[in-house]
């Protein structure tokens, strides 16, 4: 596995390989199990496969979030040389965003709703990184994960309205054994906390059944299930909610042919967890 720190080193051994297939996978590193299928996944669909390691201050709106963010590069470095990964991009700040950088990419569309209302400027952050890492990586296949389904949307907007030559592949969301989805905020839950966040995929499963069986009762389902969380050790809502899966559109009636979806981001003992499932 080839570990590289800047941009010109990557690009040169990208360049050695311009003839074959790459596959890339970027990361905030703190790697789970999460992260791996998505490399796995990108072993299969292509020769090489690229995965880079960079918490990206710039999508941070909270700078206590920034600075407690895990950091585990030894360890990310085992994993990914373990599941026979090809190049590691593990870039410093500097590298990325020098001192007198210059430009933004606002996403103006699908930005205004679930994490986007309650992190002003995530999206921006995310897009601006995202387009200098495929710019730096040229891969012909990025893999991204369902289980943050508005940056996924944002990203296959970013790569059609700005002409990105590269296909975006979505991964389905990876969980723990009782349902809660891999996360690398969940090394912050104690023990007994990562039991009760299970509670988030056994909520969403209950809402996707009853939506199903009475899909003009979105309303009246939802609040039910929120004061049941909120009943249930979970201090705060940020969202409980159905939309489009296309554009994010609130929905509030379901139907079989508009594919749509449940997002929720709820806090338990001040960290804040996200997931969704499809309906
Ligand atoms: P990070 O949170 O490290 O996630 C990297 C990739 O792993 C994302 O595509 C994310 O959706 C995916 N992922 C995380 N947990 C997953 C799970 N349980 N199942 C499937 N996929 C999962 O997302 C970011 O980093 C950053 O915003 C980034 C895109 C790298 C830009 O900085």
């Amino acid at each position: 596995m080839i570990i590289v720190e800047n941009i010109s080193k990557i690009k040169s051994e990208i360049q050695k390989i311009s003839d074959k297939k790459i596959a890339f996978v970027p990361t905030m590193g703190a790697l789970h199990d999460g992260h791996l299928v998505l490399v796995k996944k990108a072993q299969e669909i292509a020769d090489i496969v690229v995965v880079s390691i960079f918490v990206n201050k710039a999508q941070f709106n909270d700078q206590n979030d920034y600075k407690n963010y895990p950091r585990q590069n030894l360890e990310d470095l085992k994993k990914l040389e373990n599941a026979g990964v090809d190049l590691v991009f593990l870039p410093s700040d500097e590298e990325m965003f020098a001192e007198d950088f210059a430009f933004k990419i606002i996403p103006t569309k699908l930005v205004d709703c679930l994490c986007g209302s309650s992190r002003p400027g995530h999206f921006d952050g995310v897009a601006l990184v995202v387009t200098k890492l495929f710019n730096i990586v040229k891969p012909d296949i990025a893999i991204f994960g369902q289980k943050d389904f508005q940056q996924l949307s944002i990203i296959k907007k970013l790569v059609s309205d700005l002409n990105l030559d590269v296909e975006i592949f979505a991964h389905e969301t990876f969980r723990e054994k009782n349902g809660l989805a891999m996360s690398s905020r969940n090394q912050r839950l104690s023990k007994d906390n990562k039991i009760k966040a299970a509670q988030i995929f056994k909520i969403l499963s209950e809402i996707k059944n009853e939506v199903r069986k009475t899909p003009k009762n979105i309303d009246k389902i939802l609040s039910e299930k929120s004061q049941e969380l909120l009943k249930n050790s979970f201090e705060k809502i940020d969202y409980l909610e159905i939309r489009e899966e296309n554009n994010l559109k609130l929905i509030n009636e379901f139907n079989d042919e508009n594919p749509a979806r449940i997002f929720i981001a709820v806090y338990l003992s001040g960290i804040r967890l996200i997931d969704n499932l499809p309906l």
